[in-house]
């Protein structure tokens, strides 16, 4: 049987000069051209809120129409990018196959990146359960349902470790640490694109932003971004390369340069690393409209020289910038872009077509299926097992959980809003869809009063009060950077007004990002971190606020005292004047230097208690154990954490780094050893010269229920070598 590459090659030699470069063109909906309006000034429009996303999405929708057909037939398109149904997904791919000449069919991709109709928690919120088996799950969901619209790649998972909570992105990512984002990635590819590519519900993974995205200076969205090798390769690389290994089938190159070399256009990155070093061989997609940026960049002098740039940088496909369209053509025909760089490319993204069964069958739904998959019980009961499993009890001053029969006071919009729950990212939901606070208490029977101020609030005859405070969904995500990452005057006075009068109050904080709740922790006796937990967000925090449901999420960022702090994270280095009483340490003479929650933080309603850690080490290993009690009144689950620190090294090394976790169930009153076998090449770095060392000598292993209450045990190394 002829093989995929063969395959490949065949029909490479049957194509014209337009219609191998038509294939690297990506086109959306973006590309308002049927209407006299800007797409530029649609979002704005949108995000200012003089347009609703039902608005929105017929005008991007009539765009759809308008804009794809004549180049579909002509072959001048090769992928597509937007939300759109079975019925149009499947009428675009029929033109490509039947009304061109070589019947290519496209990629129709789009950014589903936490649910496509049924929307999961946000990553940042999601990573917080610490469970590789959910997030699988909920990138199934995604992807059936996705698929079942007509969509076969997806631009996520984005693992683009974010240690800044002024950036707004932190919110899409799985926070500040590579392992999370590591672990998280692999699931997501893994439950996107299953074992068989090619059967109809899976889904390609186009993993982002190749790289260091999250490390934006000043937290500022598209900012530059410089850095050491070795921390790019330490702190920023890693869980790009574990979703390649993983088998993800695209990769998207981020807007930020490293060191001055824009990442659309960086070779090192783009070949050396992803094609030579990981052996990539799928498809790499830049960002939206990234190779004409490079001009802004001040890296090319103009569209033909980007997309020169780009396209021998090792970019594949250029996304809605029409740079690659509109020069390629010249630019082989004058010998400068060799027809050989252009086949590469070509050749890419034949090979993920081909790889996801497009030539076999092109049209991988229907509209009946459509119907059957979208938000199904299934699927709705698995965002709410996500929702339950991402809530982060931050505080409990013996408050929850609360009774049922008792009436509850409720106030903050934000308890009302179901879009808000939806959180950046959910571009093809519905949020009449979603379930909001109020909406669980109505559909539990829970007696409860609505408040529309803290006053009316305050005087009623209700002792507990819910306040529901934070960011609305348009708060973070894309462009959305704040320098003031701080509760609200209107939130913090509500809640003043509320503990003046002697209420009972439990703050639900609804937010994308880390925010600085220092006044909260000091002034409020419970705190649940409910995020932005997507269509089933009301039950879920309705079944932890009344016991239903035993919190059990950890923190997977630091909750910083204030954006001054910014980026703060777990895993800092500790300086040459780490503290102690003496005025001249390292820190601030207005702010602590503590976080106000840190990294693998939350607590439950039970009590877990760690004792008798003991190390063995092997030859390739060192083997921690642990026993975990549960002391408490009720079940539960706790994520037990395992982090290491180098004391002495060639290159200073962080305080702790999580080398490992495992989620365990425990009743009340069992206990359980937990054991980590950890490789010891984990606990290695990158020497000056850039190579990758395991120090001889002392490692000491902790183990804890959040990064700051652990159990310690020094051991020796003696490598090998
Ligand atoms: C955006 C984002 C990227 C997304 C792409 C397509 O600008 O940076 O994450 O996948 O455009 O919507």
């Amino acid at each position: 049987m002829e093989n995929l590459e063969d395959k490949i090659k065949e029909l490479l030699d049957k194509m014209t000069l337009e219609e191998k470069i038509g294939q690297l063109q990506q086109t959306g909906a973006s590309l308002a051209g049927a209407f006299q309006v800007d797409f530029e000034e649609l979002l704005n429009m949108l995000y200012d809120g003089r347009m609703t996303e039902a608005e929105f999405g017929a005008m991007m929708g009539g765009a759809e129409q308008d804009y794809k057909e004549d180049d579909l037939r002509s072959g001048k398109i090769g992928s597509y990018g937007g939300s759109m149904s079975a019925e149009k997904a499947m009428e675009l791919q029929r033109i490509a196959v039947e009304e061109s000449r070589l019947g290519i069919p496209n990629m129709i991709c789009c950014d589903v990146v936490h649910g496509y109709k049924t929307i999961t928690p946000t990553p940042l919120a999601e990573s917080c359960a610490w469970d590789t088996k959910l997030w699988e799950k909920t990138a199934r969901v995604a992807a059936k349902e996705a698929s079942a619209a007509g969509i076969n790649m997806t631009f996520s998972p984005m693992v683009d470790v974010s240690k800044d909570a002024r950036w707004g992105r932190i919110a899409e990512s799985a926070g500040e640490d590579v392992l999370i984002n590591s672990a998280y990635g692999v699931a997501k590819v893994q439950g996107y694109q299953t074992d068989n590519p090619k059967a109809h519900d899976a889904i390609a993974a186009c993993v982002k932003h190749i790289a260091a995205y999250g490390a934006v200076e000043s937290g500022r969205d598209y900012n530059r971004v410089d850095m050491s090798t070795q921390k790019l390769y330490e702190e920023y690389l890693p869980p790009y390369e574990a979703c390649i290994k993983a088998g993800a089938l695209a990769i998207m190159p981020s807007f930020n340069d490293i060191n001055g070399i824009p990442n659309t256009a960086n070779e090192t990155l783009l070949k050396d690393i992803l094609r030579a070093d990981w052996k990539f061989k799928g498809v790499t997609i830049s960002d939206s409209n990234a190779v004409a940026e490079l001009i802004n960049h001040g890296y090319a002098k103009d569209e033909k020289d980007a997309a020169m740039k780009a396209i021998q940088a090792g970019v594949d496909v250029d996304m809605t910038s029409n740079c690659f369209i509109e020069n390629l053509k010249e630019l082989i025909d004058e010998g400068t872009l060799q027809q050989d760089t252009l086949d590469k490319a070509v050749t890419n993204v034949l090979r993920v077509k081909f790889e996801l069964g497009l030539f076999d069958d092109p049209y991988q739904t229907s509209v009946a299926r459509e119907a059957e998959e979208i938000l199904s019980e299934e699927n709705r009961s698995i965002a709410l097992e996500a929702a339950q499993k991402s809530i982060v009890l931050l505080k409990n001053e013996n408050i929850l959980p609360l009774k049922k029969n008792k009436k509850v006071g409720v106030i903050g919009e934000l308890a009302k809003s179901r879009n808000d729950m939806l959180g950046c990212w959910a571009i093809s939901a519905d949020e009449d869809q979603c379930v909001s606070v109020v909406d669980a208490l109505e559909m539990k029977q829970i007696p409860y009063e609505y408040f529309e101020t803290a006053d009316e609030a305050a005087k009623s005859d209700c002792e507990t009060i819910l306040t529901a405070i934070g960011e609305t969904k348009k708060e973070s995500g894309e462009a959305s950077s704040k320098v003031n990452i701080s509760l609200s005057e209107k939130d913090i006075l509500s809640m003043k007004v509320l503990k003046d009068a002697g209420k009972e109050v439990t703050v639900l904080l609804f937010n994308g990002r880390p925010m600085a709740i220092q006044w909260c922790k000091e002034n409020m006796p419970a705190i649940v971190e409910c995020w932005q937990l997507g269509t089933e967000a009301g039950t879920a925090i309705v079944d932890v606020l009344y016991g239903d449901i035993n919190p059990s999420g950890k923190l997977t960022t630091t909750f910083p005292y204030s954006a001054g702090q910014c980026p703060v994270y777990y895993d800092h280095m500790a300086t040459g004047r780490p503290g102690g009483k003496s005025r001249f340490t390292s820190k601030y003479i207005d702010a602590p230097i503590k976080p106000v929650y840190p990294f693998g933080y939350g607590i439950s309603y039970t009590i877990y208690e760690y004792k008798d850690i003991s190390c063995q080490v092997t030859d390739d290993e060192v083997q921690v154990a642990v026993t975990v009690v549960n002391a408490g009144e009720c079940a539960g689950e706790e994520i037990v954490q395992c982090y290491f620190q180098d004391p002495v090294a060639k290159r200073i090394r962080p305080v702790k780094k999580l080398v490992a976790f495992e989620r365990i169930a425990l009743k009340a009153g069992e206990q359980k050893v937990v054991k980590f076998n950890v490789k010891k090449s984990l606990l290695g770095y990158y020497d000056q010269k850039m190579n990758y060392i395991v120090d001889d000598g002392e490692i000491i292993m902790m183990v804890g229920g959040n990064s700051e209450d652990v159990l310690e045990r020094s051991i020796e190394i003696v490598t090998k070598g």
